[in-house]
């Protein structure tokens, strides 16, 4: 069974392999309109659920749009209107879907509703985004960095900001891809020393450093993501934002890395938050390169998943 659940638990050769069928994939549609089907239809007769438990625009419409351009039918199940959010046990429900569906995707609160929801599933099970990570994301950041700037390997990827579950991700991708991040942000807000320890055990030089200006010297990307995530507390709110704010992404930032460097968010932003309009609108910024090869690195990701 292949399950996407994290980028550390899938093989380099094989993530590889889908950073190359997505650029393939990518390529092969140029010109077509988005609901042309692909002329390969490597999902014809396949149906894939797709599970929110939490808001989304991006993953929903891109996992919808890529399954329907490879030819499979799609259903969208909000998490509170099944009998998940009513007490019915995610065994269960992983077992009664792999009754009816070829695939899973799901974006959900904790990470082990995934895990289970995985271990007993009869069919492959996507992460489309837990509280701890967010693979699907920075496999589309990959193909996006090499689209603009070939290889990512030995490049220095620096992330300002909270330590959240996307860049954990990035911690994991900076492990299999073979470059070098740095962490700039408040010592609340470091991210989990089990993802830097993953990293730093496959080769990474993975940094902490607290000064956002001497953090990105030399970098090649820049990366920032809201300072609120959708798991965090409301009421955490402006203690966050007091705690973040010195390692906004602004232009004077962007001055400090290299003249070259790219500017990445995942999106949602708060603009003027973690990064201003001027960076997130401005030269560096492959922002919507980044929302566009969703679609495209997750069609890679199923065609994986499914064996095709
Ligand atoms: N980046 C991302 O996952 O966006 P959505 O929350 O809109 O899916
Ligand atoms: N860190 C953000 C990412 C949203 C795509 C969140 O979890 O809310």
């Amino acid at each position: 069974m292949k399950h996407f659940l994290d980028i550390h638990k899938t093989d380099q050769t094989e993530l590889r392999g889908i950073i190359e069928s997505a650029k393939t994939m990518k390529e092969s549609r140029k010109g077509l309109s988005r609901g042309t089907p692909d002329v390969e239809q490597p999902l014809k007769n396949q149906m894939v659920a797709l599970i929110f438990e939490k808001p989304s625009t991006r993953t929903r419409v891109s996992f919808d749009v890529g399954v329907r351009q490879m030819g499979g039918q799609t259903m969208v199940l909000s998490g509170k209107e099944m009998q998940l959010g009513h007490g019915e046990t995610i065994a269960d429900t992983a077992r009664v879907l792999s009754r009816y569906v070829d695939m899973i995707m799901i974006r959900t609160f904790e990470e082990q509703t995934l895990l289970e929801l995985a271990e007993y599933s009869d069919v492959p099970v996507i992460n489309g985004l837990t509280d701890r990570t967010h693979p699907c994301q920075i496999m589309a950041d990959i193909q996006t960095f090499e689209e603009h700037r070939g290889s990512i390997a030995g490049k220095k990827v620096v992330w300002s900001g909270d330590g959240n579950n996307v860049f954990a991700s990035f911690a994991h991708a900076a492990g299999q891809f073979g470059f070098d991040l740095t962490f700039t942000g408040p010592a609340q807000l470091d991210p989990e020393q089990e993802f830097i320890d993953l990293a730093r055990s496959k080769g990474s030089n993975v940094i902490i450093e607290r000064d956002p200006a001497k953090a990105v010297e030399g970098a090649d990307l820049v990366v920032t993501d809201t300072w609120v995530s959708m798991h965090d507390a409301q009421s955490a709110r402006e203690r966050r934002h007091n705690q973040l704010r010195p390692y906004q992404v602004n232009d004077a930032l962007m001055a400090k890395a290299k003249p070259d460097a790219l500017f990445m968010h995942c999106l949602p932003a708060h603009r003027d938050e973690e990064a201003t309009s001027k960076v997130m609108d401005g030269p560096h910024s492959v922002i919507f390169d980044e929302a566009e090869n969703r679609l495209h690195a997750q069609k890679a990701v199923m065609r994986w998943c499914l064996g095709k």
